[in-house]
């Protein structure tokens, strides 16, 4: 439990990578689906490593991988590696029990966005430790967006100037994150949803294009050409 990175960093960030559709090898989905011949979870992590501010990385990953994906983050960086559990909230209350009390700022992450630079884990610490309790890197939404009723008519027509697309690493004060953990608040896919919930102000900073989710088969195309310019 003491794989470190940068003893004097402040941050820990935390990888769920642990849901049921998560086993290595050939035509693994989700967090081990390969990118360029690598496991988006190994992208990921080489990333998170290069960010200076970041002390721990720990990773969630279902319990009868916890070895397999140890071993296969061995070469890449020193991490934490617990079991998770029945739900992502869950695993990432797994993780935030391996961070110890005297890492302030703990960011949550998503493997399959691989390619989110070692810079925007900086911005978003920057933020949380400028005094911005929760912290979530955003983009414009860039398309047109209708709400639609039964039989896919039109309803109205959504003000995209209030809207914004929310990527990772989502963060947040150590304790109000594991104040909202304890207060058993629903999280869903979205940590900040959490603590937007527990009445704490969550707030915006720009995110990045490379910072994109890599999950349909296009996204795969587009990440192997970043790779090849970023
Ligand atoms: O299933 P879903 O797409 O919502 O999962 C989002 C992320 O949370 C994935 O990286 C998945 O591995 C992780 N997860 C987890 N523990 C669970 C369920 C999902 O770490 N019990």
């Amino acid at each position: 439990m003491t794989a470190q990175l940068n003893a004097r960093g402040d941050v820990a960030v935390l990888v769920p990578a642990a849901g049921s559709g998560v086993r290595l090898g050939p035509g693994a989905p989700k967090a081990l689906r390969l990118l360029a011949g690598e496991p988006l979870l190994v992208h990921a992590v080489r990333r998170v490593a290069a960010a200076p501010s970041v002390r721990m990385i720990v990773v969630a990953a279902p319990a009868a991988e916890v070895d397999a994906v140890r071993a296969l983050l061995e070469p890449v960086a020193p991490v934490v590696v617990v079991a998770g559990g029945a739900e992502r909230q869950d695993s990432v209350a797994a993780m935030l029990a391996a961070v110890p009390a005297g890492v302030e700022i703990v960011l949550v992450h998503d493997a399959a966005r691989a390619l989110t630079p070692p810079e925007l884990f900086e911005s978003v610490a920057a933020a949380v430790r400028g005094g911005q309790p929760a912290v979530i890197p955003v983009l414009p939404v860039v398309d047109t967006i209708k709400e639609v009723g039964p039989g896919e008519v039109v309803l109205g027509t959504v003000d995209r100037s209030v809207l914004r697309s929310v990527q990772t690493p989502q963060g947040f004060r150590h304790d109000v994150l594991a104040a909202a953990h304890r207060a058993g608040l629903d999280s869903h896919t979205d940590d900040a949803g959490m603590v937007e919930k527990s009445g704490t102000p969550v707030t915006c900073v720009p995110g990045s294009d490379l910072a994109l989710k890599i999950t349909r088969p296009l996204d795969l195309v587009i990440a192997e050409a970043l790779l090849r310019v970023a």
